[in-house]
């Protein structure tokens, strides 16, 4: 079962000990009407990513810089929890005194996380990804609730099959399991963001670079980002975006580099791509490579959620940004990782 990541810093206990307290009063209030619970709690769940993508929208028309796909991301956070709303209010109506708390809450909410996102970013997006693993706690009991009891089990509402593309006879265990991947990967999101925004200073002048509007649709996005890069060094160890690995330090040291790029040829503009194809194109990136006398590592980009086979990578020693996303370029990928002596991946766009 889900646990929380263990808070790092006085930013993070803040983020848990909000989370415990909200906790409490939504067990002691739903207890175990879990339907209606998740008609009210979703309605302040599709609050953070309005606000933090509405923010940063403003910010980056002030500083005129990229956003990195971030904007995109954050909005379909909101729109995904808007979607878990609509289709819980078809399982349970909310009866009027929570219809009194959804209104005092959004009131309370909306500015408290806006104020939050302004002055505390990091803490803001630790708290959410805080809610998160409640979230999939919390459906994780509700799928038990209803497992146990077929009579709960009812037909999944018309909008959810649209919505998921479930299958015709879907039933609500299979609506509250998609539900519960949603914030699973809305946990991985938060976490990371607020990992990475630690390092925001050393990825200004990198982002600048960075086309001003990506054409990367959000779910491929957040596939990059939550994607876990494995290394197959000896030890294998694992790059995530945003977060400083100290297995780097070491392979830096080794081969007297302080940059790194981990490329692909597999499925050129994130279009899945059958294997012949991806071997072939790898091949061809290989030689490349070779050709240039870069070393490299082989590598794999795989996703937590295993929706997309991984791809077979090349972790490239020493190769600075620019060639790197040249490569990227020639083998038509929409984004490269990269790396420099921070030691912290870094995910660059090139669509
Ligand atoms: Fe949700
Ligand atoms: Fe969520």
């Amino acid at each position: 079962m889900n646990q929380h990541r263990s808070p790092e810093n006085l930013s993070d206990h803040v983020a848990l000990i909000i989370t415990k307290i909200l906790r409490f009063f939504a067990d002691t209030f739903f207890a175990r009407r879990y339907g209606h619970r998740a008609v009210v709690l979703e309605t302040v769940a599709a609050v953070p990513g309005m606000v933090g993508g509405m923010w940063l929208h403003l910010t980056c028309l002030r500083k005129m810089q990229s956003d990195r796909g971030w904007i995109k991301i954050l909005l379909d956070e909101a729109e995904n929890e808007r979607m878990h709303l609509m289709t819980f209010i078809e399982i349970a109506q909310p009866k009027w005194y929570e219809r009194l708390i959804i209104l005092a809450a959004q009131a309370i909410f909306w500015n408290f996380y806006f104020l939050l996102y302004i002055f505390f970013p990091r803490t803001a997006h630790r708290l959410v990804g805080y809610f998160e693993d409640e979230a999939v706690l919390s459906y994780t009991a509700y799928y038990e609730q209803v497992s146990s009891d077929s009579s709960l089990n009812v037909d999944a509402p018309q909008i959810a099959k649209d919505y998921w593309g479930l299958a015709d006879n879907a039933k609500l265990l299979d609506v509250i399991r998609v539900v519960r991947d949603d914030e699973q990967n809305h946990s991985d999101v938060n976490h990371g963001r607020a990992d990475s925004l630690d390092e925001a200073d050393d990825n200004l002048e990198i982002a600048k670079q960075e086309p001003t509007s990506t054409k990367i649709n959000s779910a491929t996005l957040q596939s990059y980002h939550n994607a876990n890069y494995h290394i197959y060094n000896r030890p294998p160890f694992t790059l995530k975006i945003g977060s400083t690995c100290t297995d780097l330090n070491e392979l830096f040291k080794k081969y007297d580099v302080n940059e790194a790029a981990l490329l692909t040829a597999y499925n050129p503009q994130g279009v899945e791509t059958d294997i012949s194809n991806n071997k072939r194109g790898n091949e061809e990136l290989e030689k490349n490579l070779r050709s240039q006398n870069f070393t490299f590592i082989l590598a794999e980009g795989i996703c937590p959620d295993n929706k997309w086979p991984g791809e077979k990578s090349f972790f490239v020693m020493g190769m600075s940004l620019s060639v790197a996303k040249n490569f990227g370029n020639t083998f038509k990928q929409n984004a490269i990782v990269w790396v420099d002596k921070t030691a912290v991946p870094q995910l660059i766009l090139l669509r």
